[in-house]
């Protein structure tokens, strides 16, 4: 396609009038946008229908060429989608792309869509609409990822491990609780994604360059038009405002470190000394070299990503530091941080939900390390309070002599004898027994949100009835 009918090589046709030459090669390349802004053009252009449908119902525009507009958009649309339309560098952006082409197709009514609007407020109304769109997304995707996250902690409510401190052997704990924990973070993040649609459901257009205008619009008709809870209060704030970009960056940045922390646990439980999981063929792969190998790649990189997706937000919040209002070019630097780190996350949470999915537990792996490491120390003491009426520093101070037995025994607690016991302690029955196996120490952590099998299943029925 020609990319705008009555461009001259020498100035340019949307703001070239003061203009008697065109600009540096370097300059047109510093300067444009198109090469990452054209993924805007579905919102452009439902933007633009949406003001120019306004521009006529309010008499500012024709309805003849409100029609002609809105069929030369809908064919740019279609355009674009089948790969045909012609992006132009000299055009700058998206905005002015569309335009052009409009003008190619329709004539002078096309000059007639930009009234009462500027590309500060048209950018800022279709990059708010894919920041949306995105957050939509991830709201889906997060769900997906919980949702396999209470399958498999249904499935093994009751599989005993080794829980950690340090990454020191502590207590044990069930699978079940430990994928509850992810649930929990991950839930959080839903959340924060869902305030972020909240407090960002304000339509930007209309705002104008930076200060309103003077034809009499109707922002609350676009705002409704474009899905949006209400127009924007400020003209100014509304095209020097990046904050939903900048919160959907935190968002994905807090999400990244969720997601990497539970990349470096699949890493470590795949190890043949850990032996916790086994991941599916389909997300490890193999070395060249070393044929018994299966390496966890995708987890690893879920992990590096977390590095590219914070790095997109302190770019970004770096770039809007110190920007006088209103509009400022440096903001044309919004879109590419945050595209990247939303291919980033959306490939991150994806791959995490299958690895969840398929991973194969080997809970005859986890109980023997949940056995090792004195890991029921804790419930001897609390036997001792219990049943023998010991202060609990005491009984503390008991059990760790019967610690320092058995590890000079080189055996478990629960293989002392009753009368290595009683030695350390004279209250001490043949009962303590009951309570040093890993099964009777999980079940007996009955308190809200703790680890024992009932109380596991009953936080995934609440979780299931939100999800
Ligand atoms: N490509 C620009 C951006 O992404 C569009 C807004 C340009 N506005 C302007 N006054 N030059 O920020």
């Amino acid at each position: 396609m020609a990319d705008g009918s009555s461009e001259t090589k020498s100035s340019n046709q949307m703001w070239g009038g003061r203009f008697a030459s065109g600009p540096d090669a370097i300059m047109e390349e510093i300067n444009a946008s198109i090469g990452f802004d054209k993924k805007l053009y579905a919102q452009d252009i439902r933007g633009s229908i949406a003001h120019a449908t306004m521009l006529a119902h309010q008499g500012i525009i024709s309805v003849e060429d409100k029609d002609k507009i809105v069929h030369g958009l809908d064919t740019i649309l279609s355009e674009i989608e089948s790969g045909v339309f012609e992006f132009s560098r000299r055009l700058e952006d998206i905005h002015m792309n569309v335009e052009a082409r409009l003008a190619a197709l329709i004539g002078p009514a096309a000059g007639r869509l930009h009234t009462a609007r500027s590309r500060n407020d048209q950018v800022a109304l279709d990059f708010r609409l894919w920041v949306k769109e995105e957050l939509q997304r991830t709201e889906r995707a997060l769900t997906a990822l919980i949702g396999a996250f209470l399958d498999r902690a249904e499935e093994h409510a009751d599989t005993v491990m080794p829980g950690f401190t340090h990454l020191q052997t502590a207590q044990p704990v069930t699978f079940g609780h430990h994928c509850l924990a992810y649930v929990e973070m991950f839930g959080r993040d839903r959340s924060r994604v869902r305030h972020a649609i909240e407090h960002m459901d304000e339509c930007p257009i209309g705002a104008a360059a930076l200060a309103g205008t003077g034809f009499p619009i109707d922002r609350h008709m676009t705002a409704k038009a474009l899905g949006f809870r209400e127009p924007t209060r400020n003209s100014i704030d509304t095209v020097s405002d990046r904050d939903f970009a900048l919160e959907f960056l935190s968002i994905a940045s807090i999400a990244a470190t969720h997601l990497s922390r539970l990349a470096e646990e699949i890493v470590i439980w795949s190890t043949p000394q850990f032996g916790f999981i086994r991941l599916s063929d389909a997300f490890s792969t193999g070395s060249s070299i070393m044929p018994q190998k299966k390496n966890p790649d995708a987890a690893e990189l879920v992990r590096a990503k977390t590095g590219r997706i914070n790095g997109s937000l302190i770019a970004l919040l770096t770039v809007m530091k110190g920007l006088p209002l209103a509009y400022s070019k440096d903001m044309q630097e919004d879109k590419e941080q945050v595209f990247d780190a939303a291919e980033s996350l959306e490939l991150a949470i994806a791959a995490m939900t299958g690895m969840v999915r398929d991973m194969t537990v080997r809970a005859d792996r986890m109980k023997a390390a949940a056995g090792s490491g004195y890991s029921t120390a804790t419930d001897l003491a609390d036997w001792l309070v219990r049943e023998a009426g010991l202060p609990f520093r005491d009984a503390h101070h008991v059990t760790g002599r019967a610690v320092a037995l058995a590890e000079q025994k080189g055996c478990d607690l629960a293989d002392l004898s009753l009368a290595d016991l009683q030695a350390i302690n004279p209250a001490i029955t043949d009962k303590v027994f009951d309570v040093l196996t890993v099964e009777a120490s999980v079940a007996s952590r009955t308190s809200f949100g703790g680890t024992a099998p009932a109380e596991v299943l009953k936080q995934i029925a609440w979780w299931r009835a939100r999800n």
